[in-house]
């Protein structure tokens, strides 16, 4: 069976300046977070590896956006690095502007639409040690980085992201260990996020004055909640109550302007008093993305809350669904209908507002156990996993979902947060002694599917 995607289908991959770039402190780049936790804690990076061992792209971009171009990418996203744009927060670094110009020409001259994001996870230092997102003055920060960013390359690039999954920085900083500041407070966490919308709405707000001819959207990281069983009402509230902090939180800020009165209604329960004015929520009615950007990889199951609990286990505990297929490499379950929830949702319950797949990808461990005679890694199990997941996106845009385009996660395995080269993502692998490319067997099933617009069984 053959199936079409519509005309102009975007087609391409996800990644980051600070998970791809290197040259860390090359030519004027500041540090950010995760240079500076590093430097201070290499112990809690897997094998040790920080930051700075990347593929590379800072020196090999021009080679990997020919790489791009053979494997049918019409389009790219990744992000501008804040402190090498702006090392001090002040003078704009001329070397860095020269650098992203450089980069986003190439991709346009080679038909690569890029797609430019602001800010995937790292905070500069400088901020962080100001409290990051709990100092409203980052907010301002931002806000002028964004304008900085359109004014210097608006001419290049026409689709802008504010955020990537502005939820992560807080869940795992605020609720958990795994980034900075790395400390549990439901109250901290909150004040954290309302000034990562607030910054999100002034870099709307800016770029809607700018005058640009392009659309600003943000990228979430929709997790669809499943409850244990449809008939406990406990259950049911589970869900709700994952949907409503770890989905709606950001979502409908962003797409409708206001945040859910439930959320509100948490908040009151738990004793959480925001420090924010009435201008702050007319910014962010007044100032709606254009395009919504969505990760998806995995659903969250919840079970009942354990009223005796502390923090969020009151309103919800993870559940262990027992016909789970699970990644066994990462951990997480695959559960590919659920990007087609997801579609309906935004469809019927978002005003179905265009948006695409801006991350869904296969983490895999040890994957040179893959490699064939060739030396190419015959990675059948991500081409399933994107064939899989694309089968359903197609079902949803066939019922009127309004979805634009997909890109995997990602182009070539790069450095991340949590894992460093545990999981290899890329549909190229990267030899890191070396720093030498491979594509990988997705790579060309990847370009067959780009190429013809069609995906085939
Ligand atoms: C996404 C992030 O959530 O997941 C990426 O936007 C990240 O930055 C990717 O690398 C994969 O996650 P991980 O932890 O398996 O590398």
């Amino acid at each position: 069976m053959s199936r079409n995607f519509p005309d102009q289908f975007l087609w391409g991959a996800a990644s980051s300046g600070p998970q791809m770039e290197g040259a860390g402190s090359l030519n004027g780049k500041a540090q950010n977070v995760w240079d500076y936790w590093f430097e201070k804690e290499p112990e809690t990076f897997y094998q040790q590896i920080g930051p700075e061992e990347t593929s590379g792209f800072y020196h090999h971009y021009k080679e990997d956006i020919v790489l791009m171009k053979e494997i049918g990418f019409n389009s790219f996203r990744t992000s501008i690095s804040w402190t090498r744009l702006i090392p001090d927060g002040l003078q704009v670094n001329e070397e860095a502007v020269s650098f992203y110009r450089d980069v986003f020409k190439e991709l346009n001259d080679k038909g690569i639409k890029p797609i430019i994001n602001l800010y995937h996870f790292d905070m500069p230092v400088r901020l962080h040690k100001q409290g990051g997102w709990e100092n409203r003055e980052t907010a301002e920060e931002f806000s002028r980085y964004a304008k900085i960013a359109f004014t210097r390359f608006g001419d290049l690039v026409d689709e802008w992201v504010t955020f990537n999954e502005p939820i992560v920085p807080i869940e795992m900083g605020y609720l958990n260990d795994k980034h900075l500041p790395a400390v549990y407070d439901l109250k901290r966490a909150f004040q954290a996020g309302f000034h990562t919308m607030l910054a999100h709405a002034k870099a709307v707000k800016a770029f809607k004055k700018s005058g640009h001819s392009g659309k600003i959207g943000i990228i979430l990281n929709l997790m669809p909640s499943y409850p244990r069983s449809s008939d406990e009402k406990n259950d049911q509230d589970a869900a709700f109550y994952a949907d409503l902090l770890f989905n709606r939180s950001f979502l409908d800020p962003a797409v409708k302007g206001a945040y859910p009165a439930e959320l509100v209604e948490f908040m009151k329960q738990e004793g959480i008093t925001l420090s924010f004015t009435g201008e702050d929520l007319e910014i962010i009615r007044a100032n709606k993305i254009d395009f919504l950007g969505v990760n998806y990889y995995q659903p969250r199951r919840v079970q009942a809350g354990d009223p005796l609990g502390s923090g969020l286990d009151k309103y919800f505990q993870p559940y262990q669904w027992p016909e789970a297929k699970i990644n066994p490499h990462r951990g997480w379950e695959i559960y590919e209908k659920g990007i087609y929830d997801i579609a309906i949702t935004i469809r019927d319950h978002y005003s179905n507002i265009p948006w695409f797949i801006a991350e869904n990808g296969m983490g895999v461990e040890g994957e040179e156990r893959f490699e064939d005679e060739k030396g190419i890694i015959q990675d059948d199990y991500r081409i399933d996993f994107m064939s899989d997941h694309l089968g359903w996106l197609h079902k949803a845009i066939e019922e009127r979902s309004n979805c634009y385009g997909y890109h995997v996660w990602t182009f070539i395995d790069n450095w991340s947060w949590l894992n460093e080269y545990k999981n290899r993502y890329g549909l190229v692998r990267l030899d890191l002694a070396s720093g030498k490319r491979y594509k990988k067997k997705s790579a060309d099933w990847f370009n067959a599917l780009a190429s013809s617009n069609q995906l085939t069984d």
